[in-house]
């Protein structure tokens, strides 16, 4: 099948390479004429695993190309559209997908078979299709979200939990449709289940489960607090939870809180919808403002175990991008916690793997006001990072942090607390070191509050 995919960015760039690894002619389109440029070279703007090869597969086999121009998809039988919808403050805009499937609709030379993959709030893909069929009644417009996680959306893409179409048929049957029947040989190469159903009812899908999700990671957020009151040990209590097949143990580790580019404008959005609806959410409301103040409870920790304010002391932070695997820093809890240290008149020493420079200049740029008080650096290496330091904080799972020679850096530091936001710290090493390891939500937190 001949594909077009509008938007070289994340999603755009995972679906045309997957989607040309899985035998289809894919033509990927960006405005960005720099980008296509770099693009035909093979040098990709993302950081994503697997990525590059399968660019390079598909450059080298030629099912895959890359073009500034409409004209390179006439003749294509369906563009997807992949194209951004988050504004510059991080929130939800779906502005740039509704202009872009009006350009294709008023174009009678390129594809009227129209499949939306960026993610839309509910009722969005109606409108946009009510009015991309006023432009030209024989366009055909379906909601095909994507479930990919950044660091393994590949993987995510090639082996799916679900493949979801929405299409608001008038073919009865939507399962019938065209469109339908198109998408789903363009998928059959992958082995999942297909869920068809209306527009509002796939882009719902999608949204929530993002946020059902990330009020999963809130939820264990919440007992890690719990359990570092009572002395329970948190890690032990989501894996006797998780055993449940009910709730399953996936999305359960506490962390410092959610980031990135879905979970945060999503969870923020979809209560936002609700209540221009007139409809009460109490538990969706509750789960941005929780995940924020995940990150303040954790510095609260270590200014409890130092027995003092934070104004002076010098604070390795490790990791700075919003998970592991990725260069991306959008909405990352470990930026949240480095501005709590600044603004809290901590001096940050930061390290991070790929995203360093990008990282500092979002700490200071975001925490301008507070540098009065504390000041940010970057260091070479994790070692650098902790030399000296008063205290160390894990706020990233880079799987080297794991692995950290603790027997080393004890010596280095000043001083002797160690703050695991990520419950990947060697304890017993880190402890022989002579270090207070809190843990979050483990019993030797609730200790290590109690003694000082
Ligand atoms: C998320 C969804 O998982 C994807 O299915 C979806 O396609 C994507 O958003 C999207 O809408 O495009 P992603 O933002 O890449 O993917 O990241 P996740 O791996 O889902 O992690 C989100 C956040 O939750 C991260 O900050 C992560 O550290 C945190 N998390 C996750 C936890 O704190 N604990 C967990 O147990 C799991």
């Amino acid at each position: 099948m001949h594909i077009a995919i509008i938007g070289a960015g994340y999603v755009g760039l995972v679906t045309a390479a997957c989607m040309a690894h899985i035998g289809h002619h894919v033509t990927c389109l960006d405005i960005d004429a720099t980008r296509i440029e770099r693009l035909l070279r093979g040098d990709l703007p993302v950081h994503e695993p697997g990525l590059d090869e399968l660019v390079a597969e598909g450059l080298a086999n030629e099912r895959l190309d890359f073009a500034a121009d409409y004209a390179a998809i006439v003749g294509s039988e369906v563009a997807i559209v992949c194209v951004g919808t988050l504004d510059g403050a991080e929130e939800w805009d779906g502005e740039v997908v509704r202009a872009t499937v009006l350009d294709l609709a008023r174009d009678g030379r390129l594809p009227r078979a129209i499949v939306i993959r960026s993610t839309l709030l509910p009722g969005t893909a109606r409108s946009i299709a009510a009015e991309a069929l006023a432009l030209d009644p024989s366009v055909r417009v379906a909601h095909n979200p994507e479930f990919t996680r950044e660091a393994s959306a590949v993987s995510d893409f090639l082996a799916p939990d679900r493949i979801v179409i929405g299409i608001d048929s008038d073919h009865g049957d939507a399962a019938e449709d065209p469109l339908v029947a198109a998408l789903r040989d363009a998928y059959a190469p992958l082995d999942a289940p297909l869920v068809v159903t209306d527009l509002s009812s796939a882009e719902t899908i999608k949204v929530a489960s993002n946020v059902f999700l990330a009020a999963k990671v809130t939820f264990a957020n919440e007992i890690s607090r719990l359990a570092a009151a009572t002395g329970a040990d948190a890690q032990a209590v989501v894996d006797g939870m998780g055993l449940d097949k009910r709730i399953g143990r996936s999305f359960l580790s506490p962390g410092p809180g959610f980031g990135g580019s879905c979970f945060p404008s999503q969870a923020r959005a979809l209560p936002q919808l609700a209540r221009r609806h007139g409809v009460q959410t109490p538990l969706m409301d509750a789960i941005w403002p929780s995940n924020v103040s995940q990150a303040e409870w954790l510095i609260d920790g270590l200014e409890r175990a130092a027995g003092r304010v934070l104004t002076g002391l010098r604070v390795a932070l490790l990791g700075l991008t919003f998970k592991a695997g990725t260069d991306d820093l959008r909405e990352s809890p470990a930026i949240r916690i480095g501005q709590a240290l600044l603004a809290r008149g901590a001096s940050v020493v930061a390290y991070d793997p790929l995203a360093l420079a990008a990282g500092l200049a979002l700490l200071e740029a975001d925490a301008a006001p507070a540098l009065a008080a504390g000041s940010a650096e970057g260091a070479d290496d994790e070692v650098a990072a902790c030399h000296g330091a008063d205290a160390v904080v894990v706020a990233t799972e880079w799987p080297q942090f794991r692995y950290l020679d603790w027997a080393a850096i004890g010596p280095s530091m000043r001083g002797d607390i160690v703050v695991d936001g990520r419950q990947l710290v060697d304890v017993p090493a880190a402890t022989a070191a002579g270090l207070r390891v809190i843990t979050l939500g483990v019993e030797a937190t609730a200790a290590a509050l109690r003694t000082a």
